[in-house]
């Protein structure tokens, strides 16, 4: 998730200048290194992290949840007092965080579309971040999509919205493409067909200006065929599934907290 927020950002006109990465190997820092951005592991480096956040203004730390606090303690007394800590990570507090890093804490939920500038971020601020702190974040993700700002009780469902959504609809395509498969067509005329659909109707969605009910009414004649398809999805109570599946990673994020 780090890397794509990166490459967001690469891709952003001036906005990829004085940063410095970290990561565990060195394979992976040598193909961030360039335009702006330095890069050290902490295989080659044990004191990698430290460097990364001598002088910093944001620290965004983009480890797997249960090694988040862990890293953030590493770094806590080589970061300026200023330096605002931004964790990515799901399910980990601001709370939790708060107590691991002395300065301002801001909690966010990017998403991998932020590699090509179309993420959402949720983003929560701690109350030791200033309204410059948050602006100033903002700005960052802001060069990557768009951001949201909620309160933190929120962001577990927001992630399983914008966070996983791209997960999701990765696997509706899965889906929709085996079953054109059954119907005979060929594994590349599947995807032209079920990836074309999922692009196109959400190019059609911005450039309308319409909403997704009146293009899908639009679609949807009487009687029709999209209508028989579409009462199945009904008759299979589609929101319920969506409401299960939601808090179950409700739920995870929230036993994630617990450790
Ligand atoms: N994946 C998503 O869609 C998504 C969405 C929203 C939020 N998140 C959050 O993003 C975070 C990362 O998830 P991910 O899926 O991107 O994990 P990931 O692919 O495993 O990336 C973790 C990165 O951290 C680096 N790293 C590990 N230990 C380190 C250390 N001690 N010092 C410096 N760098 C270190 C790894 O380096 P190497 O490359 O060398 O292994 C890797 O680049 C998680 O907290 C997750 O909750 C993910």
């Amino acid at each position: 998730m780090g890397g794509a927020i990166l490459s967001g950002l690469r891709q952003s006109p001036g906005a990829s200048s004085g940063i410095r990465v970290t990561t565990a190997t060195a394979s992976s820092a040598s193909h961030l290194v360039g335009a702006g951005v330095e890069a050290r592991s902490h295989e080659e480096d044990p004191g990698a992290n430290e460097w990364a956040v001598q002088d910093a203004d944001i620290v965004i730390v983009g480890v797997k949840p249960h090694y988040l606090l862990e890293v953030i303690r590493e770094v806590s007394s080589a970061a300026p007092e200023s330096a605002v800590m931004v964790s990515i990570a799901a399910g980990i507090t601001i709370a939790q965080i708060e107590d691991a890093w002395p300065g301002a804490v801001i909690r966010t939920m990017p998403n991998t579309p932020s590699q090509v500038g179309k993420g959402v971020t949720g983003m929560s601020a701690g109350a030791r971040a200033t309204s410059d702190q948050v602006a100033m974040v903002a700005r960052v993700f802001d060069t990557v999509g768009s951001v949201l700002q909620v309160d933190e009780g929120s962001i577990n469902a927001l992630s399983t919205f914008s966070g996983s959504g791209p997960a999701f609809v990765y696997f509706f395509i899965e889906r929709f493409i085996e079953v054109a498969q059954d119907h005979g067509f060929s594994a590349e005329e599947a995807s032209t067909m079920v990836q074309g659909a999922f692009a196109g109707a959400m190019e059609l969605l911005e450039a309308s200006g319409k909403t997704p009910q009146e293009l899908r009414e639009s679609v949807t004649s009487p009687g029709g065929t999209t209508q028989a398809a579409l009462e199945v999805y009904a008759e299979a109570d589609l929101s319920a599934i969506i409401r299960r599946a939601s808090a179950a990673a409700i739920a995870r994020a929230e036993e994630m907290a617990q450790g």
